[in-house]
């Protein structure tokens, strides 16, 4: 008899069952994540299980292959993210599968996801249209003095100014989000500038993946954004801090990359329904979203 084996096995393909991601513990929804290469920690799938909705893909052992959220925010808008399948799957249809899964909750809604090269075709067969790039900036802190004058008052936030950051942030993004800016504010610290008394721009840090992340920013203008910004980098400087920005030129982008958060890689704002011009207020001072709350939440 030959005993030695083969140099080949052909291992069959197998079904798999989609379950809830609420179901799941979240070391194994961490290995997933991991197994594309994502900075995500257990606490940040944890705070996303927390703020929206979601599926897993199972293999028949129960072994998580693939992963979709949503996050709705009132009645006809959502965001889109942590789309993830396992390495050996992708390309065999699992995430279309998925994003069909989804689709059938979030009936009736506007969508935004921000799509990674890897996810550009597969949005793009699903009817997303490409909009705006993300530039995804991070590296090690480093505050640069600066001898310029701050127009306002700039104090760290509290729980008395949630809602004024609510209302802020809702003229930025769009779309009110209030639970989640809520949310945030208890994971976070935050630094707002006030002029006359009045919340006029803010920014949110938090712990994420290798270090912290800033975001959400609003502001009305690039000084002001530097302005809210530039405590979180003192605090933070000499350890890992990112930020997600739509911004690719201007005093603001400037001020990321001297400030040791060169642009590290880049992702794709795609949208299905409203475009992200249409959530735009108008006006001599709109605040603008300077910084995403993260790529998943907008
Ligand atoms: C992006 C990702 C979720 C796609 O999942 P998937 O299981 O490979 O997707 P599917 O097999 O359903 O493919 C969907 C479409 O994209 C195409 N596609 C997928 N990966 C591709 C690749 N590497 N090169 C070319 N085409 C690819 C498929 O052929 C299919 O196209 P079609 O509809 O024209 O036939 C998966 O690659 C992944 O997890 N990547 C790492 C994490 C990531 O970047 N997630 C996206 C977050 S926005």
């Amino acid at each position: 008899m030959d005993l030695k084996p083969s140099e080949s096995l052909k291992i069959d393909t197998f079904s798999m069952r989609i379950d809830d991601i609420q179901s799941v513990e979240l070391d194994r929804l961490h290995a997933l994540s991991l197994s594309v290469g994502w900075p995500h920690r257990a606490e940040d799938w944890q705070f996303l299980r927390q703020s929206g909705e979601g599926f897993v893909a199972l293999d028949e052992i129960g072994r998580v292959l693939g992963s979709a959220m949503w996050f709705a925010h009132g009645t006809d808008f959502a965001t889109v993210g942590m789309v993830i399948t396992s390495p050996r799957l992708q390309t065999l249809g699992a995430g279309q599968w998925l994003m069909k899964r989804v689709f059938d909750r979030v009936v009736g809604r506007d969508l935004r996801l921000n799509a990674t090269r890897a996810a550009r075709r597969l949005y793009l067969s699903l009817d997303f249209q490409p909009e705006k790039t993300v530039y995804h900036c991070q590296g090690i802190a480093r505050l640069q003095t600066t001898d310029r004058p701050i127009r306002g008052d700039v104090r760290t936030l509290e729980a008395r100014d949630i809602p004024a950051a609510i209302a802020l942030d809702a003229a930025g993004f769009g779309v009110r989000r209030a639970a989640l800016i809520e949310r945030l504010f208890a994971h976070s610290a935050g630094y707002g500038l006030f002029k006359d008394g009045r919340l006029s721009a803010f920014a949110l840090c938090r712990p994420f993946g290798r270090g912290h992340v800033v975001g959400p920013v609003v502001a009305e203008s690039d000084a002001d954004a530097v302005v809210i910004v530039r405590p979180h980098v003192a605090d933070h400087s000499g350890s890992f801090l990112r930020i997600d920005t739509h911004m690719d030129h201007g005093e603001f982008a400037a001020f990321l990359s001297h400030s040791g958060m060169p642009v590290f890689d880049t992702v794709l704002t795609m949208s299905m329904g409203k475009r992200l011009a249409d959530f735009a207020v108008r006006g001599a001072v709109a605040p603008v979203t300077y910084a995403l709350a993260s790529q998943s939440l907008g």
